[in-house]
């Protein structure tokens, strides 16, 4: 059998944030009106993980996210544990907002392999606080990292995009052409994500599902953690996710994600709190 070689895995550590960007494309403030702001338990990522990387050959890349994954109480204890599982992965980008200072802790553990890099994205210096100091700490330390400058005349993909949910929902066939064309759904980049005990493909599905714009029933789901489910039943259910040609989730989507023109909005813009 061929190498099971997945491109992309994020892990949405929490839905908690330091910011409230009117954008946001995980809907952080509307998760906060709402009152849904949970982190995702350890114990339960751990596990997730083990299962995937008996289920799997290779994860390209990595990445932790929320919300503003470096909030979770075990972040370094994760990282840690990718530490020692190196052999299933390329990478691993840890997305954060520059608000926020790097601790000794997470920086010794993010220094000691150049497979992990922080992806420091920064809206503004009056939002993105902490970057100076945490590129010298990064520097002081060895730890990989990238700032994204997402401010300003040459911002990064020139801002952001608007992610709300569409009004209506659309039709299987409308859905499948959406999905087939969506930076999404491109075979060879399609994005697991992990929120908790639950993998997904693509982002969207799920986060529209958290703010209650679409049912849990329309987003494509494998529940790793299941003791019951045998590993190959998994590794079957994986590979579907992979090479299926309708996402249920797309039918609720905006479809931004196939305009590569698509209206750009100034990313980090804060929400009154
Ligand atoms: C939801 S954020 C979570 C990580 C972290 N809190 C941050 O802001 O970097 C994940 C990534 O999505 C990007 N993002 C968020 N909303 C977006 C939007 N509406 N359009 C494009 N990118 C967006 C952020 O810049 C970040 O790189
Ligand atoms: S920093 Fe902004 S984009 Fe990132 S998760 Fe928080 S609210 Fe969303």
């Amino acid at each position: 059998m061929d190498e099971i070689i997945i491109p992309r895995v994020a892990i949405h550590m929490t839905w908690r944030c330091t910011l409230r960007c009117e954008k946001c494309g995980a809907y952080i403030p509307e998760i906060y009106r709402l009152g849904l702001v949970t982190d995702y338990d350890y114990v339960e990522i751990k596990q997730s993980l083990i299962s995937l990387f008996a289920i799997t050959d290779r994860i390209r890349v990595i990445t932790l996210t929320g919300g503003e994954a470096i909030l979770h109480k075990n972040i370094v204890d994760l990282c840690e544990f990718l530490l020692e599982h190196q052999e299933k992965f390329d990478r691993v980008d840890f997305q954060t907002n520059g608000s926020v200072r790097f601790e000794d802790k997470l920086l010794a553990v993010l220094s000691k392999s150049n497979k992990f890099q922080f992806f420091i994205d920064h809206y503004g210096p009056d939002i993105s606080t902490k970057v100076e100091e945490n590129v010298e700490r990064c520097k002081q330390w060895g730890a990989g990292y990238q700032v994204r400058k997402y401010y300003g005349v040459d911002a990064h993909m020139n801002g952001w995009i608007d992610w709300s949910p569409r009004k209506e929902k659309i039709s299987k066939e409308a859905a499948q052409i959406q999905f087939m064309h969506c930076a999404n759904g491109r075979p060879d980049r399609r994005p697991f994500v992990i929120y908790g005990h639950l993998l997904t493909l693509c982002a969207m599905p799920y986060c529209r599902y958290r703010i209650g714009a679409q049912p849990l029933e329309d987003v494509l789901t494998l529940d790793l953690t299941d003791e019951n489910i045998p590993a190959a039943e998994k590794q079957k259910r994986l590979l579907e996710m992979r090479d299926t040609d309708f996402n249920p989730g797309c039918q609720y989507c905006c479809g931004i994600g196939v305009d590569p023109y698509a209206k750009r909005y100034p990313a980090g813009k804060q929400m009154e709190r």
